[in-house]
C-alpha cells in the first residue's frame, strides 16, 4: 500500500523571531489558517489516508505534531532523540513501514514546502508511484524524485541531469491533459557552488531536486545497505523492534551511533537506478522571509503587511506587527519587520537569507 512519510526534524532559522527552538518553520502559519505542516498533511487527501501517513520529528516536537495534526494515529508520529538528518529519519521510516506492510510505498515528503496546484501534485505523485513501482535491470525497484525547472542558480538545492530523449519539453508543464513521465537521471549533484549551478542552469537538462522522494520502503532500504552500510546495520533490525517493549530503546540506539547525513550526499548522489519526475505544480520551499513576501498577496506598491500596520511611502516591502502594537513604516524600501514582542527583525529583504548566521550567532534560537 501506499504510506506517506513526513519529515519534520528541521529548525527552520531562517524565520526568526517567528520561528524558535520551540516553535519552529513547520508549526508557523505564514500563509493563512493551516500551518505548513497541516497543510503538508492536508494536500495528501485523498491519496493517502490518514491511518498510514507517519511523521517523523524531533522527540520535543512529538507533542505539537500531535496537536497541528489529530488525525495522524498517535503511534505514528515517530520521535528522534537526536537530529541526524534525513538519511536515518528516513531508514527509521522505512523500518517502520516494512514492519507494519513489507510491500509499503513511501512517498517522502518535506514539511514545510508550499504547492500552489495540488491537481497536478497528485498526478505527478501518481506517475512518480507507478515509475517506483517498475522493475530495474538488476531485478530491484527504482529511487524516484521529483524535479523542478529550475529559475535561478539556487546553491542551496540538489541538481538533477535527467535524460531527455532529446525532448527537453518533458521539463514542461504541458496543461492538465499531459501525463507526467519519470526520466532517468544521469548525475545527481547536491548544493553545488555557484559557478556549477550556473552551468548546470545553462546545460539545459538540468532540474532541482525537490527533496520529495517515491520508492519501495524494501528499496530504500537496499539502497542503504549499498551506499551508507553504516546507517542500514543499525537501523535494518528496527524492523523486528517496532511494536515490541524494545522499541524505544533501540531507536534510541540507532540514533545514538548514527552518523549525520542527508538522504542526497548519502545515496541519491551514489545511486545507480534514480528516475525524476518533473513536476511544475508552484512549488517553493518557502526558505525565508524574502520567500514569504514574493508567494503572499501584496498591494499596488508591492506591500505585505500583516497585523497592526501602517505604511507611508513604502514600497515592496513586508511588514507584521505583533498581535495589535502598531507597527509603522516610513519612506521604506525592500525592507522586511517582523516584530513578536519580545524580539523585532528588521532587515532588507534581498538579504533575509542571512537572518540564519543571526539565530547561529544568538546560538539559542532567540
Ligand atoms: N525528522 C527529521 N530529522 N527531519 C529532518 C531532519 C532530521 O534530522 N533534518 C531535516 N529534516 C527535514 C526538514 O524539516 C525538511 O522538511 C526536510 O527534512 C529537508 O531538510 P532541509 O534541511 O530543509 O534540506 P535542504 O533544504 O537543505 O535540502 C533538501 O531540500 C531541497 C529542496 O528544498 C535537499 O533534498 C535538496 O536536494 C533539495 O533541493
Ligand atoms: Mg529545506
Amino acid at each position: 500500500s501506499l504510506y506517506a512519510v513526513i519529515m519534520a526534524g528541521g529548525v527552520g532559522s531562517r524565520f526568526w523571531p517567528r520561528s524558535r527552538r520551540s516553535h519552529p518553520k513547520q508549526f508557523l502559519d505564514v500563509f493563512g489558517p493551516a500551518s505548513l505542516i497541516q497543510s503538508t498533511f492536508a494536500r495528501l487527501q485523498p491519496l493517502v489516508e490518514p491511518e498510514r501517513v507517519v511523521v517523523v520529528t524531533n522527540a520535543d516536537y512529538v507533542e505539537k505534531t500531535r496537536e497541528h495534526l489529530p488525525a495522524v494515529p498517535e503511534g505514528n508520529i515517530l520521535g528522534e532523540p537526536v537530529a541526524r538528518n534525513t538519511a536515518p529519519c528516513i531508514a527509521l521510516a522505512a523500518a517502520k513501514l516494512i514492519a507494519e506492510d513489507p510491500d509499503a510505498t513511501m512517498l517522502v515528503l518535506p514539511a514545510d514546502h508550499l504547492i500552489a496546484n495540488v491537481e497536478r501534485f497528485h498526478r505527478v505523485l501518481e506517475a512518480a508511484v507507478e515509475a517506483a513501482h517498475t522493475e530495474t535491470a538488476s531485478g530491484g525497484h527504482p529511487l524516484v524524485t521529483i524535479g523542478i525547472r529550475p529559475t535561478h542558480p539556487e546553491t542551496g538545492y540538489g541538481y538533477i541531469q535527467f535524460d531527455a530523449d532529446g525532448d527537453l519539453d518533458g521539463v514542461e508543464d504541458r496543461g492538465p491533459a499531459d501525463k507526467p513521465r519519470a526520466h532517468h537521471v544521469l548525475t545527481f549533484a547536491e548544493k553545488p557552488d555557484v559557478q556549477t549551478a550556473e552551468r548546470f542552469l545553462d546545460a539545459g537538462d538540468f532540474l532541482w531536486n525537490s527533496g520529495m522522494f517515491i520508492w519501495r520502503a524494501d528499496a530504500i532500504l537496499a539502497a542503504f545497505e549499498r551506499y551508507l552500510p553504516k546507517v542500514h546495520r543499525l537501523f535494518a533490525p528496527l524492523v523486528d523492534a517496532f511494536g515490541t517493549d524494545t522499541e524505544a530503546e533501540a531507536v534510541a540506539a540507532a540514533y545514538e551511533q548514527s552518523p549525520k547525513i542527508s538522504i542526497d550526499y548519502g545515496i541519491m548522489e551514489q545511486a545507480n537506478d534514480v528516475l525524476v519526475v518533473p513536476g511544475s505544480f508552484g512549488w517553493s520551499d518557502v526558505g525565508d522571509w524574502r520567500a514569504v513576501h514574493e508567494l503572499s498577496e501584496k498591494d499596488d506598491a508591492g506591500n505585505r503587511a500583516e497585523g497592526n500596520v501602517i505604511l507611508k511611502d513604502t514600497a515592496r516591502s513586508f511588514a507584521r506587527s505583533a498581535d495589535d502594537r502598531l507597527l509603522v513604516l516610513v519612506g521604506m524600501e525592500d525592507a522586511v519587520v517582523v516584530d513578536t514582542g519580545d524580539a523585532v527583525l528588521v532587515c532588507h529583504r534581498e538579504q533575509a537569507q542571512k537572518v540564519k548566521d543571526i539565530v547561529d550567532f544568538l546560538g539559542v534560537h532567540g
